[in-house]
């Protein structure tokens, strides 16, 4: 089986190294990959919303499954684009509609309270009913969580404690275009006082598999302080899941999500990663995405012991039912190393040293390159440090121990990360 990656990502480099273990792969290329996937696979300069220049690709490469990684060509629809034009591609990611699930906050919400998914109260609003956000604020109690519609590169949900200021961003996000088209129309929901965490589920549409689960730090300062990031670290399992909320979750949760995607007829063979918020042992549903997280996938891949690529041939022909799923007992953590500035301006090109220096971890780069035998960072988020353990501090002492010896202009990394978890 040859396979065409999308991504350039940790979260692609380590899809990478776990479809690699795979005995029934012929060939890996990504594109357009970094620096890590340069090592395991073979990177190819394609970027990942150019199906035209993806197509030609894998009609001359005889490229016979596809996996997307991020969100992006999902929403464009690159799904689609191979169904009508390469019907024997299996593609690992939903269709277009499918990830309007991701695409549109309004939909998500719409679709959740048809298949009684349980999630936050709320109402959507546009330009045209701004006045009546500006009341509907006024009757909500503090803190007021405000939700661009579309995609805005994690950056479109506000949070705030006061109501002027909340009215204000309302009015900046429908009428003074604050994120842009998706903005256009913003949910607006009761604020959720719980602890997070995210589920991760592969589907082919009818049937499911429970991946392992996560929890990710998405401040960049300590104590989850300062601005939000794609993610500066995340463990595996979560230690506060037990029995009695992963059977809720199941139930309440993934079900119904599957239920909903199957009867609204979606074709969808890929992941739903379900972002959640545990109230008093009740999971709500924050968010739904259609891919992995990141850096949640640096956790995942490592403590499923099955052949992940095998599931993805499965799901592409309807039959995941028939595969057995195997998780590591073993927890899984990681650090992720970034550029100093990030996540606001930072430098490019500072050479990463040390990574020789590394033991008992897996290292999955993020934004790196390579140049000549150098290896440059390429991005804000630049390695992350994966280890395993037999509880997850035993795996955090490794991610650090390890996060410390690779050194690089600017290097910045949390050294709090699962505090929260500590009791
Ligand atoms: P999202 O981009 O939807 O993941 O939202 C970003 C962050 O906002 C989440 O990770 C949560 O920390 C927070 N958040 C989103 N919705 C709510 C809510 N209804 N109540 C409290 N916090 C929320
Ligand atoms: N780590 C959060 C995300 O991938 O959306």
């Amino acid at each position: 089986m040859k396979v065409l990656l999308l991504g350039s990502g940790g979260r692609e480099h380590a899809l990478a190294w776990k479809i690699n273990q795979s005995s029934q792969l012929d060939k890996l290329f990504v594109a357009p990959g970094n620096a890590g996937t340069d090592q395991i696979a073979t990177n190819v300069e394609i970027g990942v919303s150019d199906f035209k220049a993806q197509e030609e690709f894998i009609r001359t490469e005889g490229i016979d499954l596809l996996v997307v990684g991020p969100e992006a060509p999902l929403v464009e629809g690159v799904q689609d684009h191979f169904k009508e034009r390469l019907p024997e591609l299996k593609v690992i990611g939903p269709s277009k509609a499918g990830a309007e699930l991701e695409g549109s906050k309004e939909y998500a919400k719409k679709f959740m309270s048809k298949y009684e998914v349980p999630t936050a109260a709320y109402r959507s609003f546009d330009a045209s009913s701004l006045n009546e956000g500006l009341q509907f604020l006024e009757a909500l109690n503090p803190p007021y969580v405000l939700k661009a519609d579309g995609l805005a590169a994690g950056k479109g949900v506000l949070i705030l404690k006061d109501l002027t200021e909340a009215q204000a961003e309302l009015k900046a996000m429908l009428k003074d275009n604050k994120f842009g088209d998706a903005s256009s129309k913003v949910v607006i929901e009761e604020y959720l006082d719980g602890i997070e965490m995210s589920c991760f589920v592969l589907t082919d549409g009818k049937d499911y598999k429970i991946l392992p689960s996560a929890k990710d730090y998405k401040r960049i300062g300590e104590g989850d302080t300062g601005l939000n990031t794609g993610g500066m670290g995340a463990v595996s399992p979560v230690p506060f899941a037990n029995d009695d909320l992963e059977r809720k979750i199941e139930e309440k949760i993934v079900k119904r999500s599957i239920n909903g995607i199957s009867k609204e007829g979606f074709d969808y063979c890929g992941f739903l990663f379900i972002g959640l918020m545990i109230v008093q042992n009740e999971p709500f549903v924050i968010e739904y995405n259609v891919r992995m997280g990141d850096p949640e996938t640096e956790v995942v891949m490592p403590r499923i012991n099955s052949d992940l690529l095998s599931h993805f041939i499965a799901c592409a022909e309807g039959k995941l039912s028939n595969e057995d799923l195997q998780i590591a007992n073993e927890s899984a953590t990681t650090v992720m190393l970034v550029s100093g500035g990030y996540p606001e301006s930072y430098e490019k090109e500072k050479e990463i040293t040390g990574l020789d220096q590394t033991a008992d971890c897996l290292l999955f780069h993020a934004g790196t390159k390579r140049e000549n035998d150098k290896i440059l960072s390429n991005g804000g988020r630049v390695i992350a440090v994966t280890a395993k353990g037999d509880n997850y501090r035993d795996a955090l002492a490794k991610s650090y121990r390890n996060a410390e010896r690779i050194l690089f202009d600017g290097r910045y990394y949390r050294k709090d990360i699962g505090f929260d978890l500590m009791s």
